[in-house]
């Protein structure tokens, strides 16, 4: 009897040691695995048509967050606090299947080490400076060049490098997030601090919005804009030559060897930079130095389409149409120029999330003011003063015909 009972209660001390001992290792489970708390991460829904998830770690130990936004008409938008970076839009063709209409990476290591600015926003200034310099108000000031001896895309580590802060948010018809970054005066050489916000609003009508707002307390260059490389075929599937083009543009900004404006604004008759009426990415490519890389002067007369929810300054600027997939993007803007850019130095390099991108597998259209317009004085002026607020509308529709 006694040894029945002992042994009843060594059996019954041995079941509460492997008890404790297995309620401690799942505990250090989850408190050390990454996996653990991305899956708890994942499940963070937000609402019906927005969705955060946790999207990698930087290499410097930041944690990126990503945001899926969603529309009733079926398009989806996938936005995350690296860069505030358009990584993904998915939208419907004619039968409803989705496809992924904008190159980019599924994850953060590529982002940080081989992104050509995959839709990255891009600041504090979009394109080229010439030299790295630039005097404001008799000081002069010294950028970090990335570019050869000039500064592209804001130096070394741009806006698209850094980490923004996000707030989703959701009204009746729209479902968006506000990042928010603040630039350091003296950031990358620039003098100021400047504080910027991007809203990625994306609406039932198939238009993905986006309106930047900045502020600074020093004079400074200002001048942001969005990097997505679109193939409206799908993000991967082969080139964008037979995209047919139209930009609301007479005139564009030509360039010297280094792709820095010489200055003028001439007209694109009878050039291959004429894209008045709807032509092939690839029809006059051939007669182009290395493809295209150049700001067009968009046209604002009173004929222009400006867009209807918006105020009169944002205009059609161009659109596109892929005629295999029907898919057309219109983009819409408050800015007076848009660098078209054919992808020319994707070469092959990089994989991403549609596969291999190879030279000219998209094409972006970058709302901004003119490059390096600090040197220009001919150019609408990109400085901002502490007593005003920078802003700017672009809208990107897709639909299917
Ligand atoms: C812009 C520039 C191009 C190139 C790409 C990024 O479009 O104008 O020259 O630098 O960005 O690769």
């Amino acid at each position: 009897m006694e040894k029945t009972g002992r042994r009843a209660s060594q059996r019954f001390k041995v079941r509460f040691i492997v008890r404790i001992l297995a309620l401690i290792a799942a505990l250090v489970f989850f408190s050390t695995s990454s996996i653990g708390a991305k899956e708890l991460m994942e499940k963070k829904d937000t609402s019906d048509s927005i969705n955060s998830r946790w999207f990698g770690k930087t290499a410097s130990g930041a944690e990126i967050e990503s945001f899926e936004l969603r529309s009733r008409s079926g398009m989806v938008a996938n936005v995350c606090t690296y860069g505030a970076t358009l990584v993904s839009l998915f939208v419907p063709n004619k039968d409803g299947s989705k496809t992924n209409v904008v190159l980019g990476f599924d994850n953060i290591r590529q982002y940080e080490e081989e992104s050509p600015y995959f839709g990255a926003t891009i600041g504090r200034v979009a394109n080229r400076i010439a030299r790295g310099e630039f005097e404001l108000n008799s000081v002069r000031y010294a950028l970090v060049a990335n570019n050869g001896p000039n500064t592209l895309h804001g130096g070394l580590k741009g806006f698209d490098k850094r980490v923004w802060s996000a707030q989703p948010f959701e009204r009746s018809s729209e479902r968006g997030v506000i990042l928010q970054y603040e630039s350091a005066d003296m950031e990358e050489g620039f003098p100021g601090k400047l504080s910027v916000s991007v809203t990625y609003t994306l609406n039932d009508m198939n238009e993905l919005r986006i309106d930047y707002e900045a502020r600074t307390n020093k004079s400074t260059p200002v001048n942001l804009t969005n990097h997505s490389y679109f193939n409206l075929r799908g993000a991967g599937n082969g080139d964008v030559l037979s995209h047919e083009l139209t930009i609301n543009a007479d005139r564009y900004t030509p360039v010297d060897e280094n792709l820095i404006p010489i200055g003028t604004l001439e007209s694109v008759e009878k050039t291959a930079m004429d894209f008045r009426s709807a032509t092939a990415i690839g029809a006059h490519l051939s007669e182009t130095t290395s493809g295209y890389d150049h700001n067009y002067v968009l046209n604002r007369s009173e004929s222009v389409d400006s867009h209807p929810d918006t105020n009169q300054e944002v205009i059609k600027a161009a659109q596109v149409l892929e005629p295999l997939s029907g898919r057309r993007l219109t983009m819409f803007t408050s800015e007076p120029g848009v660098q078209f850019y054919s992808g020319n130095f994707l070469d092959g390099s990089v994989t991403g999330n549609g596969g291999i991108y190879k030279k000219h597998s998209g094409f972006c259209l970058e709302a901004q003011h003119f490059p390096d317009s600090v040197h220009r004085p001919n150019f609408p002026s990109t400085i901002l003063n502490p007593d005003e607020v920078y802003r700017q509308t672009t809208i990107y529709k897709v639909s299917v015909n």
